[in-house]
């Protein structure tokens, strides 16, 4: 019944609206009428502006760091990962936003924080670089997640002190979470190829 009670509990807190409420409290504008439309930390910031979209990031981690940490919290001996899934299925499909929600990525992130902090800073330094590198978030999402997933099997033999062991469930969750990020960016890839997509201004690629 606990378990039970904690999934649900993880989801709901996944499908905490952040983007969309804040622009709503504050800004009186629904971030999903505007930019890619998206509900996640991208489109805040590029809606919204820099502090709403730096909040909506902390929280959107926050989220998916929590909803792991709850069976350890709450003394449940089933794999925390799990939660941090039913979190990332909340952000995606929120019970509180017609199912509609984001692309999962702080929220994985958020996951990946409660799980391992070393692992959580590799990966944020990675996705910093190739935001560097293409001035793309969505590019970077991708990017990030597909060697991130490589990085679960290989981090382990060669850097142990980033991320300690092979842990098959964080393995096949990975390649599943990251398949699903890229799909959940099907219209970013459109952009993408059109040379269409939206830059940040920040690295190499948007100065050209
Ligand atoms: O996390 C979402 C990001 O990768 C792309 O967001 O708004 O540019 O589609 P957006």
């Amino acid at each position: 019944m606990k378990i039970v009670f904690l999934f649900i509990l993880a989801y709901l807190l996944g499908s905490l609206q952040s983007g969309v409420w804040l622009g709503k409290i504050f800004f009186n504008k629904d971030i999903r009428q505007f930019g890619s439309g998206n509900t996640g930390t991208t489109n805040t910031f590029r809606v919204l502006g820099k502090k709403p979209g730096i909040a909506v990031l902390f929280l959107d981690i926050l989220k998916g760091t929590v909803a792991t940490s709850l069976p350890i919290w709450f003394g449940v001996s089933i794999n925390p990962l799990w939660f941090g899934v039913a979190a990332i299925l909340g952000h995606t499909f929120p019970i509180f936003g017609h199912f509609k929600g984001g692309k999962a990525v702080a929220t994985s992130a958020g996951m990946l924080l409660a799980y391992s902090p070393t692992f959580f800073i590799y990966s944020a330094s990675l996705f910093v670089i190739f935001l560097f590198l293409t001035s793309m978030v969505s590019l970077s999402s991708m990017l990030s997640a597909i060697i991130i997933t490589i990085s679960t099997i290989i981090l382990p033999l060669i850097a142990p002190f980033i991320l300690a062991k092979q842990d098959s469930l964080l393995i096949i969750l990975a390649i599943c979470i990251s398949t699903f990020i890229i799909f959940r960016h099907r219209e970013n890839i459109i952009r993408i190829k059109a040379g269409t997509e939206s830059l940040i201004p920040f690295g190499l690629y948007y100065k050209k």
